[in-house]
């Protein structure tokens, strides 16, 4: 949820921690700070951006080869100067950062408050700290031991750094729950929620796992367990470039990400799928190939757009594995003590790797004995290293808010997936598959087309800017395109969207359809196609505005929609891929003409890591 850096080593602090900041406020943007080491601890925070941050600071002593910093998603106590982080203790000697949530602030704070302890903020964070140093006064302890006996004994999830006054050049880390890579360099360090800070600097990382605590200095990291005992550092080379987390000459992240998709889904595809020798390789789901051929049930638990994803999952393999598929909300299916059998798999699909929903539900089945599939985006993350097998997205880095090019790259994965299991259960005949092989094989393509002509959705968009609310309508593999459509327009333009199979509106929605109404409908040709026309003419009965996203060659609801836009035609299993990319053009385009900040909406953040 919030951005963590910190950097020690020969360097200025002040402008790795500020750029690194810059490059993780997808994470969080409520408030900002830093603490830096010089001469004393020198804590600067802010309500807002870090350009905010970076004014306030100027004509500042800044002057550091030590630093912490913090982008802020507000879980406990509002977005305010005071309860921006970092927090320094009573002493005012330590200051501390944190991503998470402490679950049981409240008692240890009550206890606090009974021994003196004065709170100017109303965060869980402000409370740990001084619980650390309370720890270290009474126990006489180092701090590094304080940590430990503090974390013993916190619920919840974390992921803090802290500096002490006492000991320049040093930053203690620990974390549960909430990301943390360290960055090995020559004689420095640097820490973060995910590489993206360190990436300019160094490739050679460290992702540091639950229960682990690091002490970190400029030319030393030392990794242990809550228990005071070592652990060899893994050392990874990251396999990306500084472009990908450029921009790139776009004017949003988002807008890039977009236009990247004919690229991302050739990346995904590239060495797994091979259309003309028939074949399919994905060692993730080979290793467990008799499990995926004797599953009786697979369970997709995922969040938000990954969801959605899981959705047009659930059609794709009962339609060609024929085994029987539940998609879960993973919060509730966490809580719900759902029935797992041991030997069930669960695909967790997840772009972040890192949503806490979906790991604690993962964690939760993973004890009940399911095997855990793990389709993820970020290489390295939590959810990727918990799994007992996988298959990245390889779309590369994901800075805007809205998923786009990861969406595709799950579809993708997926679909190969689905009929590699197909092919070993023998629930395809040769010809669909090989058929259905080439058909995935012209996806980047076909969305190259269609991201040409993105100017016919700007004009859309153009026109219904000014709309209050918005339906979005599908049916079979287009019904959770709806969804996604819907949730697209809601996070990136505010404006009230719902998606519905289509049929659904005669049950209650179609109240809402007035002259003012946009419903968009996905209506790509498919074998729900005449039922669609008739349920456009039923929105057209009651004057709603129909915009409809078709196939190629539909010579049918041109005649009745209000808007129409093109999609080159494909099988009904591969058209999810081609009919999301005019909605994620259409909330993009509504998005930027209402002035929103598309990359970072409010409210949001890219990785939702805490529950
Ligand atoms: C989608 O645009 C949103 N950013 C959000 O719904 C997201 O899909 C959800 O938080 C799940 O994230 P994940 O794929 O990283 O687990």
């Amino acid at each position: 949820m919030c951005g963590i850096v910190g950097y020690t080593g020969p360097r200025e602090a002040y402008p790795v921690v500020i750029k690194g900041l810059k490059r993780l406020e997808y994470r969080g943007y409520d408030s900002t700070g830093i603490a830096l080491l010089n001469d004393g601890l020198k804590v600067y925070k802010k309500k807002g951006r870090v350009a905010e941050l970076e004014e306030f600071v100027v004509g500042k002593n800044l002057h550091s080869h030590t630093g912490i910093g913090h982008t802020r998603w507000a879980t406990h106590g509002e977005p305010n100067d005071r309860n921006a982080h970092p927090h320094t203790s009573k002493s005012g000697k330590l200051a501390m950062i944190h991503n998470g949530i402490i679950e049981n602030y409240v008692q240890l704070k009550k206890d606090l408050v009974n021994k003196g302890y004065h709170f100017t903020s109303d965060t869980d964070t402000e409370v740990l700290l001084n619980f650390i140093e309370d720890i270290k006064e009474n126990n006489n302890c180092g701090l590094e031991e304080a940590i430990r006996i503090a974390l013993k004994r916190v619920t919840g999830a974390y992921c803090i750094l802290l500096i002490n006054e006492d000991d320049p050049g040093t930053i203690i880390a620990a974390r549960k729950g909430s990301p943390l890579v360290i960055g090995v360099g020559k004689g420095e360090h640097f820490l973060g929620s995910d590489a993206s800070p360190m990436l300019e600097y160094t490739k050679e990382v460290v992702y540091v796992n639950d229960y682990e605590l690091a002490i970190v200095k400029p030319d030393e990291l030392i990794l242990k367990n809550l228990g005071n005992e070592k652990i060899t550092p893994f050392v990874t080379k990251l396999d990306m470039d500084l472009a990908a987390i450029e921009m790139g000459g776009y004017d949003h992240f988002m807008l890039k990400e977009i236009f990247e998709q004919p690229s991302t889904i050739h990346d995904c595809l590239r060495g797994r799928l091979d259309a003309s020798a028939g074949t399919i390789t994905m060692s993730g789901v080979e290793n467990n190939i008799e499990a995926f051929k004797t599953a009786q049930r697979i369970i997709i638990v995922a969040c938000g757009t990954s969801w959605h994803a899981g959705l047009v999952a659930e059609y794709v393999i009962e339609e060609l594995c024929r085994i029987p598929v539940e998609v879960e909300y993973a919060s509730e299916f966490r809580y719900r003590n759902p029935i797992v059998n041991k030997g069930d798999i669960i695909i967790a699909i997840s772009q972040s790797g890192e949503t806490a929903d979906t790991l604690v539900a993962i964690e939760k089945a993973k004890e009940q004995g399911a095997i855990i599939f793990g389709i993820v985006n970020a290489v390295g993350s939590s959810i990727a290293r918990l799994s007992h097998g996988g298959a990245y997205t390889h779309a590369g880095p994901e800075i805007g808010v809205a998923s786009t090019k990861a969406f595709t790259g799950q579809l993708a994965v997926l679909t190969m997936m689905a009929l590699k299991i197909a092919k070993e259960k023998g629930t395809i005949s040769n010809e669909r598959y090989s058929k259905l092989l080439f058909e995935l094989d012209a996806i980047p393509e076909k969305v190259e087309a269609i991201l040409k002509s993105a100017d016919a959705i700007k004009a859309i968009a153009e026109k219904y800017k000014g709309a209050a609310d918005a339906l979005f309508l599908g049916r079979g593999y287009n019904f959770p395109i709806a969804l996604e459509g819907a949730l697209k327009l809601k996070e990136i333009s505010y404006i009230h969207a719902e998606g519905y199979p289509a049929a659904e509106m005669k049950h209650g929605p179609i109240a809402l359809v007035t002259e003012t109404l946009p419903v968009v409908f996905v209506a790509t040709k498919d074998s729900y196609h005449e039922k669609i026309v008739s349920n456009i003419q039923e929105i057209k009965a009651r004057r709603g505005k129909v915009i409809a996203i078709i196939s190629e060659g539909d010579d049918v609801i041109p005649g009745l929609a209000d808007d129409v836009f093109f999609v080159p035609l494909a099988d009904e299993i591969m058209a999810p891929m081609l009919s999301v990319i005019p909605l994620q053009l259409l909330s993009y385009y509504v998005g930027i003409a209402k002035g929103v900040d598309v990359d970072k909406p409010r409210n949001l953040a890219k990785s939702v890591t805490v529950e």
